[in-house]
């Protein structure tokens, strides 16, 4: 057995620090699309459903992954959405015809609603305003409406329609990949760059208190990346806190290899979008950094097809519902690693979306939820990977694939939890036939033992859960053990795997 393993090493130490991990990385998204709203949140008839018309089922499985914040209304929803549709009476409200995904809108939920549930379901609100459409009016109001305590006319409204207290959203996106040509009202980077810092100006003088994300790319193939990145940075730069990253991947060709390497690709992302900020910083003398919102990112494309079968202007199709198989999980584990080895300049980040749209968490309507296989390696690194990241410095044979050279088998992140005196190791096996053995130096833990090495292992990487049939889930029976100031991890072929250590010994 022990000579079919692969060998690999790696070295962390207490000092080796990047950076205290900012909790808001594990966030997530929900927008007004397909069934994430309607059907998944909120489903009045549903016999979980609160008094408010959310389902309990799905705010016990939001809590059970402990997201921070979730963005909110959208995604390309917000680029044509009127927020004042979305308030007051709802038999006054508009349905509207939605032009991003071409369903019918209801507006049965809004901001207030949206407010009420990431309360109960223990998160909070990163919204977004719309640059498509509308700009600096709608916006500064929207932020009025939200967060001015009251004694003006948006404040007052919201207090009218039953919320006295200011709802104090701190994180805002100043629109929503405008970059995109499906934008409706997509824009030049000039465009954007002047439209954003205006807008951001306005918002600053309502509430000086907010952050603001400025738009980066859609995603790293257009062609305007990293330029657009440059340029509107040129304008935004000094009053934006952050710019956002968007990347989806996909397995379309089935070459799972290939697939597994795609974390190198959102490596290469992050650090061009660190390196042109840092060109931006030096240009403008400034002493600020700007930190990166990685605030769209998983696998999507199982649904591509079906979705061109949908009717448009119905209400609440089941849209981009991809049911994700045992290798994206494996992908969307090496993806949380790829940011928490960049978390001094990754400070946000939100897994699109959350429930039923591209989503770890599924619902049927009237009947059950149920998780995703991308579910458990989001669940865990958001529930363990609390704390300081450190660096591991890795050493581990490698492979070539179709579009990546030099792929190492060990994709891991190590997370050290001060006060919890907890160490955890996470760790992708991207090799599809064989184990590692991982020779991991922890001189600097002393006392620390292991308490749990969590598995997520699957002879079929194509293997999905279905509703009441959870085909790939982890399992705890990992094999790692520590011998003379070194943790050996044996990590299954094609496997994520977590291993927590925790002092047990002064
Ligand atoms: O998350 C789905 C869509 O992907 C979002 O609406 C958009 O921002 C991105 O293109």
């Amino acid at each position: 057995m022990v000579n079919e393993t692969v060998k690999a090493k790696m070295v962390v130490d207490k000092e080796f620090q990047i950076s205290e991990i900012d909790p808001r990385v594990y966030g997530s998204f929900i927008e007004h699309l397909g069934r994430a709203v309607y059907g998944g949140i909120f489903e009045p008839d549903h016999p979980t459903a609160d008094d408010k018309g959310f389902r309990q089922d799905v705010i016990d499985l939001v809590k059970e992954l402990q997201v921070p914040i979730v963005r909110y209304p959208g995604g390309n929803m917000v680029s044509a959405y009127n927020w004042e549709d979305g308030v007051g009476p709802k038999e006054d409200r508009p349905k509207r015809l939605e032009l991003a995904w071409r369903v019918t809108e209801t507006n049965q939920v809004g901001t207030n609603e949206f407010m009420d549930w990431a309360k109960a379901a223990n998160t909070d609100v990163m919204m977004a305003v719309n640059l498509g459409t509308r700009g600096i009016d709608a916006a500064r109001n929207l932020l009025e409406y939200c967060n001015h305590p009251g004694g003006t006319y948006w404040s007052d409204l919201r207090k009218s329609h039953g919320y006295t207290n200011p709802h104090n959203i701190k994180t805002w996106c100043l629109g929503n990949e405008m970059d995109g040509p499906w934008q409706v009202g997509q824009k030049t980077a000039h465009e954007y760059g002047r439209l954003a810092y205006e807008t951001a100006k306005a918002m600053r003088l309502v509430d000086p208190e907010i952050e603001l994300v400025s738009c980066g790319s859609s995603n790293s193939n257009m062609p305007t990346f990293p330029s657009w990145e440059a340029e509107t940075l040129e304008h935004t730069y000094e009053v934006a806190d952050y710019i956002s990253l968007h990347q989806y991947y996909g397995n379309r060709s089935g070459d799972t290899a290939n697939f597994l390497a795609k974390s190198m690709d959102m490596e290469n992302f992050i650090q061009t979008v660190i390196s042109t900020c840092d060109y931006i910083k030096a240009k403008k003398r400034s002493k600020k950094n700007m930190y990166l919102s990685f605030d769209e990112w998983n696998v999507w494309f199982h649904s591509n097809e079906q979705d061109k079968e949908i009717d448009p202007w119905t209400v609440a199709p089941p849209q981009l519902e991809d049911v994700y198989t045992f290798e994206d999980a494996l992908l969307v584990g090496s993806m949380l690693n790829t940011m928490l080895r960049h978390s001094d300049r990754v400070k946000v980040a939100c897994m699109a979306q959350l429930v039923n749209v591209i989503a770890p968490i599924m619902t049927e309507n009237g009947g059950a939820a149920w998780k995703q296989t991308i579910f458990y390696p989001y669940f865990y690194t958001s529930v363990y990977g609390r704390g300081v990241a450190l660096k591991p410095v890795v050493s581990s044979p490698r492979y070539d694939s179709k579009d990546f050279t030099d792929v190492p088998y060990l994709d891991p992140s190590v997370v050290y939890n001060e006060e919890k005196e907890e160490l955890v190791v996470f760790a992708t096996n991207r090799h599809l036939e064989k184990p590692l053995e991982v020779d991991i130096d922890v001189r600097s833990f002393e006392g620390y033992g292991v308490v749990e090495h969590i598995v997520l292992e699957n002879e079929d990487a194509k293997a999905v859960n279905l509703p009441g049939q959870e085909n790939v889930k982890p399992h705890a029976n990992g094999e790692s053990y520590l011998d003379d100031g070194k943790l050996v991890g044996i990590f299954p072929k094609f496997s994520w795997n977590m291993i927590r250590l925790k002092k047990v010994k002064a």
